[in-house]
């Protein structure tokens, strides 16, 4: 079956390893799997140009943070600007993003003014404390009504990255059957909300020290339409290999 994996190098390369890693990626992938890179915004351009055989689809990694989205802003990036670059995706209230901006605002006013035309992937992830409480379902549906009252036609179908926070780049992960849980809660609850919506409509990636180990017990794992990885998507060789795996 047919996942979606997906590649975000927060703020890491440079253009010697762009170069590397497509000399080596291009040459080695064979899937039919959907993969998507989120590279730095400054190496976008240099990663859009090895996509001469539509083999993979760009996103951006971060929007305008400037809760007054209109007004002009040092140092952001605009949707254009994306979509100018051949992004189709744009990732939105990446935990490490949420952490500088202890509101939902900024994702309510990024949802509202995102272009039609770039597919969100809302991330949404419990903190290591909240799971302690037993609060992982609240915090949960606190993140996911940000996304459901800014919900546009545009955003279908839903991307939910289902990220705790706990286990982003921290070597550990929820058990499968915990995934499976949460990932069907949340496909539940945007049903619940967002009734005219199908469940074909709403993918949801797990992200959180996915690696070449655990990606094929993850991806196999009911109600997980993908992966979200970070570290391991660095290393050129582990990446190719998990795209590769024939779930
Ligand atoms: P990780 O990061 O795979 O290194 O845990 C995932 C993410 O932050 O999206």
């Amino acid at each position: 079956m047919k996942k979606i994996i997906a590649a975000n190098w927060k703020n890491n390369g440079s253009k010697k390893f762009v170069k590397d890693f497509f000399d080596y990626f291009l040459d080695n992938v064979d899937t039919k799997n959907e993969i998507i890179f989120f590279p730095p915004d400054l190496y976008i351009d240099q990663v859009n140009n090895y996509r001469n055989k539509e083999i993979f689809s760009l996103g951006g990694q971060n929007l305008n943070t400037n809760p007054f989205f209109k007004t002009t802003v040092t140092g952001a990036n605009s949707c254009d600007m994306f979509l100018d670059n051949n992004c189709s995706h744009i990732l939105i209230g990446h935990s490490e993003v949420r952490a500088q901006y202890n509101d939902t605002l900024i994702f309510s006013e990024q949802l509202k003014h995102v272009n039609g035309k770039l597919k969100v992937i809302f991330c949404i992830g419990e903190e290591e404390l909240d799971r302690e409480n037993n609060s992982t379902s609240e915090k949960l549906s606190e993140l996911l009504d940000t996304l459901v009252k800014n919900f546009k036609i545009t955003h279908i179908p839903v991307f939910v990255a289902y990220e705790p926070v706990w286990a982003i780049g921290s070597g550990k992960t929820p058990t499968l059957e915990d995934i499976s849980y949460i990932h069907r809660f949340i496909k539940n609850k945007i049903l619940e909300k967002l009734p005219s919506l199908k469940e074909k409509d709403i993918m949801v990636l797990y992200g959180g020290s996915v690696n070449l180990k655990n990606a094929k017990d993850i991806l196999n794992t009911p109600y997980v339409d993908g992966v979200l990885i970070g570290g391991a998507s660095l290393d050129v060789k582990e990446f190719t290999n998990i795209c590769n795996l024939k779930i």
